[in-house]
């Protein structure tokens, strides 16, 4: 099953595509993360990435679109892949288009995240990860069982990303809506676009995602 997560920043695209991989077997490929990777590493990548990243503004399409096409043609997304922060662009989604006719892999559904601009900055403002296993949790709605200790791995180590700040928040969700929001008619025009309430508590947005996703893997 191959499915694209859309929606602003802190709309839940990660907490959720955690959540499926495991029911669905299929790998989360969040571009964000990858970007993340790359600036740790010091890579040639990382280096352009880094303060593009930091002012909330999008890498260019050229870097994403090759990093993309690399990775859904890796063994791992045999069974499926959620792609989590990618496409961001027009052109993206095109490149996509085209990758995915030369692999003969086809899209079984695009899932809108929506939600309102307004709950967004409290979401990026408190969110923070496990540092050694990358788990996410949030300062009010998303705390470990047990304060410190991370509630997969046990590690008392979080982290913070750098652009999660009120500033670079604002250009983030600012190049959401002039940048990737364009791309929503591109997936309706291929009647394969819907919209879950991404408003809803965590756990209400993951069954509104396994009712269709079930729908789809029937
Ligand atoms: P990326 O890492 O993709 O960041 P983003 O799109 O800004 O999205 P976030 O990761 O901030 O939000 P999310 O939807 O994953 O929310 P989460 O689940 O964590 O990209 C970062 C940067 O990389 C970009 O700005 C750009 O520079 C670059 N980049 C990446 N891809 C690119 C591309 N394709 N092209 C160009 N540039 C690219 O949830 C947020 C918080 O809210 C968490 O704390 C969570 O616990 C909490 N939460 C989640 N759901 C709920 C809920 N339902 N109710 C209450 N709290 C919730
Ligand atoms: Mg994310
Ligand atoms: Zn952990």
């Amino acid at each position: 099953m191959n499915l694209i997560l859309l929606g602003p920043p802190g709309a839940g695209k990660g907490t959720q595509a955690k959540r499926l991989q495991d029911r669905y077997g299929v790998v989360q490929i969040s571009t964000g993360d990858m970007l993340r990777a790359e600036v740790a590493a010091g890579s040639e990548v990382g280096r352009e990435a880094k303060a593009v990243m930091e002012a909330g503004k999008l890498v260019s399409d050229d870097i994403l679109i090759r990093m993309l096409a690399a990775r859904i043609t890796r063994p791992d997304c045999a069974r499926g892949f959620i792609l989590d922060g990618f496409p961001r662009t027009v052109p993206q989604a095109e490149a996509l288009d085209r990758v995915l006719a030369e692999t003969a892999l086809k899209l079984d559904a695009v899932i809108e995240l929506a939600v309102d601009d307004a709950a967004l900055v409290e979401r990026i403002a408190g969110r923070y990860t496990c540092a050694k296993c990358g788990a996410g949790y949030h300062d009010s709605f998303q705390k470990p069982q047990v304060e410190g200790v991370c509630d997969s791995c046990g590690s008392p180590d979080f982290s913070r990303r750098a652009d999660d700040n009120r500033e670079t928040v604002v250009a983030r969700l600012e190049a959401y809506h002039r940048q990737t929001a364009p791309i929503l008619p591109h997936y309706a025009a291929q009647g394969k676009l819907q919209a879950v309430d991404g408003m809803a508590d965590i756990d209400d947005v993951t069954r509104q995602l396994i009712v269709i996703l079930d729908g789809v893997a029937a």
